[in-house]
């Protein structure tokens, strides 16, 4: 047990997939992991562990924003051993390219601020993905013919944003779109040596305005699944 993670030694798999909402970690361990239990429920995080075609697999909440993600993903990696770390989320699309229910593959993630940064001072780290998990990932979604785009994004600390002019700065140098998890965990998987992404789904859009319809939703994240587990055995 750690201080936020219930879950016993060997309790949690070194694949981890990692969504916001920890109902959403029910919902997908539910519906494509065999023989799923639940491993943490320590304030409500909840935790899940079972197979998916025949591979021990965790689904494990990070709850929202870089200060929680970061707790659970330094516990999941230094005290349960985790080994590739795979965020599936959603983002707020920032091209006119990308569309509402595309999928964004994080190649980089860009950050003003991320419990790291404390320790790089004034170098700007670039926090990045494994290329690995980014290719095979890539791979799953254009066999699903999901539209996918691939490139930078931007990790924020806020979602009721008072800056617009970092947004249109991230807008002018071609950010796909905005979320506030990513940054951290690369940054994470850099300094322990683990393999780590992010595969988001585009929910809402800051140029046109759109949103998911909430019944769309279900759907959209169940692709974002299957592409991380492809991805993460591959
Ligand atoms: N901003 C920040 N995070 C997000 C957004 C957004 O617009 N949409 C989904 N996650």
């Amino acid at each position: 047990m750690t201080i936020h993670i219930g879950a016993g030694p060997g309790d949690i798999a070194e694949t981890v997939l990692m969504p916001g909402d920890p109902y959403r970690a029910k919902w997908a361990a539910e519906t494509f992991l065999k023989d799923a239990r639940c491993i943490n429920e320590v304030r409500g995080m909840l935790g899940f562990t079972g197979t998916w075609n025949g591979h021990a697999v965790t689904i494990h909440g990070s709850g929202m924003g870089m200060p929680s993600l970061s707790i659970y993903a330094n516990e999941l990696i230094r005290d349960y051993g985790a080994k590739t770390l795979i965020r599936i989320g959603s983002c707020g699309g920032m091209q006119e390219k990308v569309k509402i229910r595309d999928v964004i593959l994080a190649m980089t993630s860009s950050t003003l601020s991320t419990p790291s940064r404390g320790i790089f001072r004034e170098l700007s780290f670039a926090p990045c993905a494994d290329f690995g998990l980014l290719h095979a990932a890539h791979a799953a979604a254009t066999a699903k013919g999901t539209p996918t785009h691939v490139g930078g994004i931007y990790s924020s600390d806020v979602f009721y944003d008072e800056r617009p002019d970092l947004n249109e700065q991230m807008v002018r140098h071609g950010i796909l779109g905005v979320e506030m998890e990513a940054a951290e965990l690369y940054t994470l998987a850099a300094r322990y040596r683990v393999r780590a992404l992010a595969v988001l789904t585009v929910s809402d859009h800051l140029i046109t305005h759109e949103a998911l319809p909430s019944e769309d939703r279900e759907r959209s994240f169940g692709d974002m699944v299957e592409i991380a587990l492809t991805a993460a055995f591959t």
